[in-house]
């Protein structure tokens, strides 16, 4: 794992930006597998700016995004989908039909992941990026999610569910549960980038780079990837 430590979050966003357009420079058909959460927040302003300043297209890009709520449709502020659209994509000259996302109100859970895994292993990635969450977990695989899984439905643990609950208006509107990408499709991906951000994720970053790697921090799968690269900010890689 590559691992590039910057001053503040800032820094990290502009780094990620220069890792990202690097690649839908060199191949404007390319597939980004994407996140969400704060930590992507500042990488995507700055590709939107890049798009206002310098017009560097999107058109023929997919996307395909980790995880969704279990439950919320498209339109629900909380969804993942809309999350998507109001940071990113309505501000650049992609097709919404090449944007691809769990969906969240699926009736019938193992057609809804069969469906994703169909369509993941059809269009490979030429990059992932990804959040840490506290524990260690990336997109919504907790501690202990096997390292073979693919798409599935998860019980979010109490703290993923308290960490994501200031994006809501109370605790008792966040899902229970939700889609997400599992961590052998997450392998898959050509190159890994994650980003860290904040000193809440120091410890997450300490196992993630220098601990065993083990089901109980699903991150130190990423040592195992050949191409991987960490953008942690000073407070992220403070333990390191
Ligand atoms: C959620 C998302 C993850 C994200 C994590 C961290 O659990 N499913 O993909 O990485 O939160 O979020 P943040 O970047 O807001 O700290």
């Amino acid at each position: 794992m590559k691992l590039i430590k910057t001053k503040d979050g800032e820094e990290m966003s502009a780094k990620a930006f220069h890792v990202i357009k690097d690649i839908v420079k060199s191949n404007p058909y390319a597939v980004l597998g994407l996140a969400t959460g704060t930590t992507p927040l500042g990488l995507y302003r700055c590709i939107i700016e890049d798009y206002k300043e310098n017009g560097t297209s999107y058109q023929h890009i997919r996307t395909v995004n980790l995880d969704e709520y279990q439950g919320l449709p498209k339109s629900h502020p909380q969804s993942y989908a809309y999350f998507m659209r109001e940071n990113l994509f309505r501000y650049l000259d992609i097709e919404e039909s090449n944007t691809y996302i769990e969906n969240g109100t699926a009736q019938n859970e193992a057609e809804e992941c069969a469906r994703y895994n169909k369509l993941l292993s059809e269009m490979p990635r030429d990059i992932q990026l990804l959040g840490l969450g506290r524990n260690g977990h990336i997109a919504f695989n907790e501690p202990f999610t096997p390292f073979g899984s693919k798409t599935h439905v998860v019980d979010l643990t109490e703290n993923t569910i308290k960490d994501n609950a200031r994006l809501f208006d109370d605790i008792s509107e966040v899902p229970r549960k939700a889609f997400t990408m599992g961590i052998k499709q997450i392998m898959h991906a050509k190159q890994i980038l994650i980003l860290a951000s904040g000193v809440n994720k120091a410890d997450a970053v300490y196992k993630t780079v220098c601990g065993e790697v083990t089901e109980e921090v699903p991150a130190s799968v990423l040592q195992l990837h050949p191409n991987c690269i960490l953008i942690a900010d000073s407070e992220a890689a403070s333990k390191l």
